[in-house]
Order: structure tokens, then sequence, then C-alpha cells
């Protein structure tokens, strides 16, 4: 018998790989399948990154780079900051790393251990829960309420204050709810902080180009008072389509730097070399792709918002950014989870139970809404003729 580590059986999973590889292999029996469970954008990545990550391997970027990324992409990361918050960087502050995930895990590990408690958004992406468990920390529920607009009560978030808490995570636009929290609530919650010095905050922004009806992204970078204690979570995955090259950034309070950068030396050395270059040629280049897929997914947004409020039992609020539905099913009278298997074997049509974003997600179901509207169209039909 293998004696394994205790904590290996603490660590979760996330849901929606494992209804895709469900999903797939219906496909495969015959089924035809539409995957509105998935949580990437359904479009290919710009054709003028792509040619940057084959120009850097014809020349020659085969090497490993410096761990925290090469220091032109993190000037490119640090000017982008500046467009889009406001805020300037020290590039040297920065940290590039394989995808968004593994900023969580490092600024996770940093905090985490038996005793102490880590505050999480619920329902929200799996992984901090996960990671928290597997850190031994306790994981502390920030719920993401339906009647706050799926944002979190800044004064709630405050009473959950302890004196164990070292550190709070925030996700807005949020993935499952497609929620986003409003600059009063946002100061608010500065406010109370001020009076938590030794608490960090690391705040999951990787939605932060997905918003719609002209609405901001409101970043925490804005709030000088946080400064010193804020991991700024951010990437390409979402905003350029590049969930298969592996390319996020995290800024790190000075403090914290070298521990992130030792975490990635001790755990992949440096983001693939080429897709540097392809996360540089992102930055700097057209950002019309961004917008015309922005454009798409607020049309796909309405026409799914519409169509599933016309399903008996579900209401649906309109999401804020990202590109997730989360409407609420609780009077159709069954489980997210009896429901999303009932979608997927008997619909064709692949969802994900509001449960595997957290216990606080039963009721409601996530649809994605980054496939084609024809294929939208076809599903809400699908869903409709098979729960009435
Ligand atoms: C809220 C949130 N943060 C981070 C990530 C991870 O992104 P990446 O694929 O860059 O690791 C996701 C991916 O779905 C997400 O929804």
């Amino acid at each position: 018998m293998l004696q394994l580590a205790q904590n290996i059986n603490k660590l979760g999973t996330e849901s929606a790989f494992e209804v895709l590889a469900r999903a797939e292999a219906l496909s495969e029996q015959g089924q035809d399948i539409i995957n509105l469970g998935i949580g990437q954008p359904d479009f290919r990545t710009p054709e003028h990154i792509v040619e940057a990550g084959i120009k850097a391997l014809r020349d020659g970027h085969h090497g490993y780079t410096p761990a925290p990324g090469i220091l032109s992409l993190r000037e490119a990361v640090a000017k982008e900051i500046f467009n889009s918050r406001g805020v300037e960087v020290n590039p040297n502050h920065l940290v590039c790393v394989p995808g968004g995930k593994v900023t969580m895990f490092f600024s996770i590990l940093m905090f985490g251990e038996p005793g102490v408690d880590i505050m999480y958004p619920n329902p929200g992406f799996p992984i901090y829960e996960s990671v928290i468990k597997y850190s031994g920390a306790n994981a502390i529920p920030i719920p993401q309420s339906e009647s706050k607009d799926f944002s979190f009560d800044a004064e709630e978030l405050l009473s959950l204050i302890t004196p164990r808490t070292r550190l709070i995570i925030l996700n807005t636009p949020n993935n499952p709810t497609g929620g986003a929290v409003t600059r009063l609530e946002l100061e608010k919650l500065v406010d109370g902080l001020e009076k938590h010095p030794n608490i960090a905050i690391l705040s999951d922004e990787i939605y932060s180009k997905i918003t719609y009806d002209g609405q901001e992204h409101i970043s925490l970078l804005e709030f000088e008072s946080l400064r010193n204690r804020l991991i700024l979570l951010d990437g390409w995955s979402k905003t350029y389509a590049m969930t298969g090259w592996r390319l996020g950034y995290a800024l790190w309070p000075e403090q914290l730097v070298d521990h992130a950068t030792r975490l990635a030396i001790n755990c992949h050395s440096c983001v693939n070399a080429a897709t540097q270059f392809a996360g540089i040629a992102a930055l700097e280049g057209p950002q019309d792709s961004v917008v015309n897929m922005v454009n798409s997914f607020n049309e796909r947004r309405s026409i799914i918002v519409d169509g599933l409020n016309r399903i008996p039992g579900f209401s649906c609020r309109m999401p804020k950014g990202a590109f997730y539905a989360f409407p609420n099913i609780s009077q159709t009278g069954l489980k997210a989870q009896e429901i999303q298997d009932i979608l997927l074997e008997k619909a064709g049509v692949a969802t994900v139970a509001g449960t595997s974003f957290g216990i606080l997600g039963e009721g409601y179901i996530r649809f994605s809404y980054a496939n084609s509207v024809e294929n939208i169209q076809k599903a809400l039909q699908r869903v409709r003729n098979t729960l009435e």
C-alpha cells in the first residue's frame, strides 16, 4: 500500500473539465452535444498573436527565460496595467506564470496552513476552495448572493474576519455568476480592511476586459491603502482566447515578489518562451479582436438570458461580466446536479451544476455563452423541450 500525504485527498477539482470529458465521450458515441459547459472563449487566438508565437520559435527562442518572464513581457504588462487601471507599477513586481490558476495556487500556499482562515467567493471558481483545503487552512465562504446581484455584501464579508484570517480572495467579474462588484461596495470593503492591515487580498480579475453595458471594470489596484498587500491576478486566457497557451500574470506586493519567484522556480522554471512572445504581441498589437469578441458575447448574453427566463422554473439575472449565465432553477423542484445530468443525457446540452462552484451554488446552474448564437438557440429549445 502506498502511503500518501494526508492533504492529497483534500484536493477538489474543477467539474467543468469532468463535464467536458463526459460531453466528449457522448459525442464520440454519436450523440449531438452542444457544449455550454466550458469556460473558454469559442474564438481562435487572433492571427497576429499566433504568428508572434511561431516567429519566436523560428527565431530560436527555445530555452529557459528568467523565472518571472522576459523583461519585455513584464514591461508590456506594466503598460497594460497603467492603461487599464491608471496605476504605474514596477515590472519587477510582476511574475508571469502558466495561466491564472498558478497565481491562485501560489498565493494560497503562501498563506495557508492549519489554524488559518482564508476567505473565498462562494459560489466561485472551484479551485480556490480546493487549494485552501489542500493547504490545511479553513475555507471561509464569502456569499455571492442573488439578492445582491451576485456581488458580495461588504459588511457581511467584514463580519466574517477573525484573528485567524490571513487572505481574502475576491473575483470580479465573477465566475460562475457573471456578477460584478459595484464601486460603492468595494469602497465600503476597502474602508473596513484598513482596520485589518495584516490581511492580504488576492483580486482575481481574469475577466477584467469582459464587461457589458459600458460598465468599466473596477480594479482593487485603484485603492492605494491596499497596495502593499494586494495580489492582482489577470492574464491572457479569456481576453485573447488563449486558454491553451497557458499564460497569466500577477502583480505582487514588493514583500511577496521573491516568494512568488521562488515558487515559480520550484514549480515550472518559467513560462514557455514562445508563448511569452505571443503574450507581448497580444498586449501591444491591435485590440479590435477583443472588442469584437466582447460584442459577440454581449449579443449572445441577451439571447441566452431571454431564453432561460422563458423556461418554466428558471429565472436568470443579466450578467454584468464574463460569459456565464447563472439562472436560479429552484422552482423546477430539481437539484442542480439533477438538472445538469438531465440536460446532458436527455437534451444533449452540457452545463455545469451550481454546486460545482460551492455549496451556495445549490439551486443554480451555469450556462456558458461562449458558443454560437445558432447553438445557443438550439440548446435553449432542447432545454425547454426536455424540462417542460
Ligand atoms: C475566475 C477564474 N480565475 C482564473 C481562471 C484560470 O484561468 P487560466 O486558464 O488562465 O488558468 C479561471 C478559468 O476559468 C477563472 O474562471
